[in-house]
């Protein structure tokens, strides 16, 4: 389906670090307007789109978030040069030597993170990892005076990894940044376009959410606002299933199927639901494959802890390269997670609801 490719794409490309998801925000808007009975936002910027079912209750919550890792303007050096402040946890060995997009009032700004020379370098450091508070972003500017008046960059301007999609060659896997979490978006958008045509019986909420790369802001306050019954988060997983890591890292493998997360630092997964989650898999002739991870934190905690707490569960696209710019999924795990969460959806009635929330 060339239609669900080019979403993909439009959403790995689009700029967004955290607390500047505009440019995704617009997409969601676009793609959910048509098929929604209401959009709304939540104080901070996330985007709620409801979807009336047969019922106005079990209230089922999906979640995605539209920030992805990035940079802050710090300060412009005399001589022109970006000094950075990170959003979101990334290893400083991914910042170096990239291109970077720096969006300005003026629009869209190129710049490299520019690499020492090897000639330079002394030889007893030439295998020391480089520090992230010893980085630039490089412009082009002559002075500070050209970035601010020339270029128009400021203090508090994002900057956005500079990286476009590709198919990996025609493998079924698809390269590019943001998949976390661009892929759960599409994921979301996918199950929403399906519920529409096969109806459900139960009122669907599906969150955009802001900034959860820096504390799973917008997860927190949207939950607030949509008081789920249940929740889902959409997410991408990790993949450990190139050379260098083992399953002690991370348990998902590219093509595989949708992952569940059993144990993130953030949440541990509603039991029942998970237990249904992996029966619906099973009717649906779905591969399934799980995840246990000892970092790592998502939106679905914030709806898990919402007001009296809620049964929520993480589910993934397995994703190489997390936080880079250059991420890996394969499209047929992407279309599976689809099938799968609108299978899920579809099942959660009053009464099915009801039992998932009951502790004996
Ligand atoms: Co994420």
């Amino acid at each position: 389906m060339p239609k669900v490719q080019r979403l993909l794409e439009e959403l790995s490309n689009a700029h967004g670090p955290s607390g500047f998801e505009e440019p995704v925000r617009a997409i969601m808007r676009r793609e959910f307007a048509p098929l929604a009975d209401d959009l709304e936002t939540d104080g901070v910027g996330s985007l709620i789109a409801r979807f009336k079912g047969a019922s106005d209750a079990p209230r089922v919550m999906m979640a995605a978030h539209m920030d992805e890792v990035g940079h802050m303007v710090k300060y412009i050096t005399p001589d022109g040069f970006i000094k950075f402040q990170a959003l979101g946890g990334v290893h400083d060995q991914s910042i170096i030597n990239q291109r970077w997009v720096i969006l300005t009032q003026k629009g869209l700004v190129r710049g490299v993170t520019g690499l020492k020379t090897v000639h330079v370098i002394p030889f007893e450091e030439r295998n020391q990892p480089f520090k992230r508070q010893d980085m630039f972003i490089d412009v082009g500017a002559a002075s500070k005076k050209d970035a601010e008046e020339r270029l128009g960059i400021f203090p508090g301007d994002p900057i956005s990894p500079d990286s476009t999609f590709v198919t990996l060659n025609d493998g079924g896997l698809y390269l590019g940044k943001a998949w976390d979490d661009r892929v759960g978006l599409a994921v979301m958008i996918g199950v929403a376009r399906l519920l529409r045509d096969t109806g459900h019986p139960n009122t669907v909420f599906a969150v955009s959410t802001v900034q959860e790369e820096v504390g799973l802001r917008g997860a927190q306050t949207s939950s607030f606002q949509v008081g789920p019954d249940i929740g889902i988060n959409l997410e991408s997983g990790v993949a450990s299933d190139y050379p260098g890591t083992s399953q002690n890292d991370a348990q998902e493998r590219l093509g595989d199927g949708p992952g569940i997360f059993l144990h993130d630092s953030s949440m541990l997964p509603n039991r029942k639901f998970r237990d249904m989650v992996m029966s619906v898999a099973k009717e649906n002739g779905i591969p399934v494959q799980f995840n246990v991870l000892a970092g790592y934190g998502q939106d679905g905690s914030a709806m898990q802890r919402n007001r009296c707490g809620v049964p929520a569960i993480n589910i993934s696209v397995p994703t190489r390269y997390l936080h880079s710019h250059n991420g890996v999924i394969s499209r047929a795990d992407f279309d599976r997670a689809v099938t799968l969460v609108a299978a899920v959806v579809k099942k959660l009635d009053a009464a099915t609801v009801k039992e998932l929330k009951s502790f004996a």
